[in-house]
């Protein structure tokens, strides 16, 4: 694909996670308003998206999708001219099968015209996802699939965010970066600790696969949807971040509360998932669930990640040696990404972390004394 696109992590929200098949124009609408009234916009979310079930049931006389007229009363289009008029950019869903996941049309077959359609509509990102596909499960065959509407979108000579959700399909990371922008490495996330731990596993051993314009997609943010604390959504978004995620907002955002958007406005932890270096946050540790990160940063700062898995409080710790650092002569500075403390440390980097908790740090070199 173009690697002028995605060059940081996409930010912005998809609907799926707190509305399944309940989504709507004016869903989608109040969310653009709100990004700008809050905000997000200027804190760096772009995308509004559409997941599932935004169709009709059948496509029209000429073979082309047709939004539920229900559900998007000005289609898909004036949905996208009322997204962009807010200086904001629309994503859509569809399926690299026959249907979608909950039984909408799905693309194979008619890659061309679809990609031509959402081009016409002004569609900026397009998700694509892998249910009902005709039994084409071979590695050759999914990645013919998925090669074919990243030919399509690329015909069409709009610029589209292409999110390959391959769930299902083993290792994309070793194939979906040559075709998109960011792929799929887990099975879908729910709003549970145990969801969120184990995709927190997996797509922590896949940091060389990342890189500006191409993404492991470890699924949507579930913060302020409930079924998590705070502190486990503070970890959901700090190693997101240092996993160079896409930040994805997945809950109502028209009724969310204050603590939950002080997690999705943290400018700091944001600003290290969009650091324009474009690393992925590596492990540096693993001590059973208590894991290290460290992700480089592009003004030679590294943020480190200390998160305690664990259900019982643990000291965890490292070195800036560890986390590849330089020797500094006068020591370095640890600035606390949620408590805003600053440290000061000759190389020992370490603190007291609660269970399920993730102490966020970011580390520069001493530039003061001699
Ligand atoms: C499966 C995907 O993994 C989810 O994120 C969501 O898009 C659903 N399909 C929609 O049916």
């Amino acid at each position: 694909p173009a690697r002028t696109l995605a060059l940081t992590p996409p930010m912005g929200f998809n609907d799926w996670n707190s509305f399944g098949c309940d989504v709507s124009e004016e869903l989608i609408k109040q969310t653009a308003d709100y990004f700008v009234s809050s905000g997000m916009r200027d804190a760096g979310y772009r995308y509004v998206n559409i997941d599932d079930c935004w169709m009709a049931r059948h496509r029209d006389a000429d073979g082309r999708l047709t939004p539920d007229p229900d559900k998007f009363p000005s289609g898909i289009a004036g949905t996208a001219d009322y997204v962009h008029s807010h200086g904001l950019k629309l994503g859509l869903y569809e399926d690299a099968g026959t249907r979608t996941c909950a039984g909408y049309p799905g693309s194979l077959g008619h890659e061309q015209l679809d990609a031509q359609t959402f081009a016409a509509w002004g569609v900026d990102y397009l998700k694509y996802d892998n249910c009902n596909n005709a039994g084409h499960k071979t590695p050759a065959q999914y990645i013919e699939r998925y090669t074919t509407m990243a030919d399509a979108l690329a015909a069409t000579g709009r610029p589209i965010v292409y999110s390959i959700c391959e769930w299902g399909v083993h290792e994309p990371w070793t194939w979906a970066g040559n075709i998109g922008h960011l792929w799929r490495t887990t099975h879908d996330i729910k709003d549970i600790w145990s969801s969120l731990k184990s995709i927190i596993r997996r797509n922590a051993a896949l940091s060389s696969h990342a890189g500006p314009g191409a993404w492991n997609d470890p699924d949507m943010l579930e913060i302020g949807n409930g079924g998590m604390t705070d502190a486990e959504y503070r970890t959901q978004f700090s190693l997101w971040a240092e996993m160079a995620a896409p930040l994805l907002v997945g809950t109502d955002l028209r009724r969310a509360s204050p603590s939950t958007m002080t997690i999705y406005l943290n400018q700091d932890v944001i600003d290290v998932d969009q650091d324009p270096l474009g690393k992925q946050g590596r492990l540096v540790s693993t001590d059973h669930d208590r894991l290290v990160f460290a992700k480089p940063l592009s003004n030679g700062d590294v943020a480190v990640a200390l998160f305690n898995g664990s259900d019982t409080t643990a000291t965890i710790s490292t070195s800036a040696a560890q986390a590849g650092l330089g020797a500094a002569r006068n020591g370095y500075l640890l600035r606390d990404l949620w408590s805003r403390a600053t440290i000061l440390t000759t190389g020992d980097i370490t603190a007291t972390v609660a269970p399920h908790a993730t102490v966020m740090y970011r580390i520069s070199s001493t530039r003061f004394g001699t």
